[in-house]
């Protein structure tokens, strides 16, 4: 059966889905890490730079190449020239396999989200998080245990990405867009308003604002903000390309970039504000220095924040669950552009459906995925 050309009803689903594709784990956990180990508020400089000279410029080429050939990026190298295909192929891959690991972040998160209404980790989340979700071990034996909680959620998640990519581009990923970002930015919102009101707060959110001029010199610091960049706009994955192969003639291609572009990195300034600040008042309440906490990834998510979470009183209970949904509604909306980039490859190349591409895709990504939740 022939692949259905799928075309975006609207330009704002588009653009929903293409911010939803960048705001992520990177956005969330990444970011204030980089900002706050690269100069803190100085940081800013080389990351306007980087978002104008490569974040913006990089976006309108992908959209570009996906507006003009309006097929998937093994397609497209192969019109280019035919002994290209097979290096599509390859980021093709690359991509899918940074998928199957994606999901099992965005598992562990929503083991979180449940874990966060009780406050089931306990009085030590550093040993709970590696020993009681992980079951990490030393030894290599490990690898053919199943860990049953982080099976189950793999699974979970695998099945709501398919059910959304697998579904009309505009019923599937272009309806949850329109409604997981919105709520996205909501729940940010409500995090950092009242961070801000937590005493301490300033302790944290003043590093964002203080620079330290002599980091400017430092040309680890001008990489960091480009490598932030790349990470967050997720350049080179060529799902801006994927994406914008479904825009109808008449786009506004320029005025779509800078959208995306300032709404990602608004995004995750803001959210930086918030999560500084929720950092200030642990500094504040539990003397712990600030620079002690300002780790990123999970040690952040699953360690630092449950700490904070359990000093923070009855507000814990509203908050904890709310930082986590914010984490997995980001993680889900880059989740399926992640995927779209296969799914669409393998139907433009086998003539499937989209549904059969895409339960191909996640069938195989849930296969791989299983052996990281060993
Ligand atoms: N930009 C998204 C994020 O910041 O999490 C998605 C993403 C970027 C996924 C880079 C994977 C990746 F390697």
């Amino acid at each position: 059966m022939a692949s259905e050309k799928s075309v975006w009803d609207s330009n704002i689903a588009f653009v929903l889905a293409m911010i939803g594709s960048a705001v992520g784990l990177g956005n969330i956990w990444r970011f204030p890490n980089v900002l706050y180990s690269n100069g803190g508020g100085s940081f800013m400089i080389p990351y306007i730079v980087s978002l104008f000279i490569l974040g913006i410029s990089f976006v309108l080429v992908e959209y570009a190449v996906g507006f003009k050939f309006k097929t998937s990026l093994s397609k497209i190298f192969f019109t280019i020239k035919p002994r290209l295909e097979p290096i599509a192929w390859f980021i093709i891959l690359v991509v899918f396999l940074i998928t199957t690991y994606y999901v099992c972040v965005v598992a562990w998160d929503l083991i979180y989200v449940a874990l966060s209404l009780t406050k089931a980790w306990g009085a030590n989340p550093d040993l709970f998080f590696t020993v009681n979700v992980l079951h990490a071990s030393d030894s290599l034996s490990g690898i053919f245990t199943i860990v049953p909680w982080v099976f189950i959620s793999v699974f979970l998640v695998w099945l709501s990405s398919w059910a959304i990519v697998q579904k009309d581009l505009n019923e599937g990923i272009g309806k949850v867009s329109k409604i997981l970002l919105p709520v996205l930015v909501l729940i940010v919102i409500v995090i950092v308003a009242f961070s801000l009101t937590l005493p301490g707060a300033s302790i944290g959110y003043t590093q964002i604002f203080t620079p330290d001029w002599s980091a400017l010199t430092n040309l680890n610091v001008w990489l960091a903000a480009f490598g932030q960049i790349v990470f967050s706009l997720s350049l080179g994955m060529s799902i801006a390309l994927t994406y914008a192969s479904y825009l109808p003639e008449d786009s506004k291609l320029t005025d779509n970039a800078l959208i995306v572009a300032f709404s990602n990195s608004g995004f995750e300034v803001f959210n930086a504000i918030g999560i500084f600040s929720i950092l200030g008042f642990m500094t504040l309440t539990s003397g712990i220095p600030f620079n002690e906490l300002v780790t990123e990834g999970t040690g952040l998510a699953f360690v630092v924040f449950p700490k904070v979470f359990n000093v923070m009183g009855p507000w814990a209970s509203v908050i904890g669950p709310l930082f986590f949904l914010c984490i997995l509604f980001a993680g889900l909306t880059s989740l399926i552009a992640l995927l779209e980039v296969a799914s669409f490859a393998i139907s433009e190349k086998f003539g499937f459906s989209r549904r059969k591409s895409a339960t191909l895709v996640c069938v195989v990504g849930f296969c791989i995925s299983c052996l990281f939740a060993t």
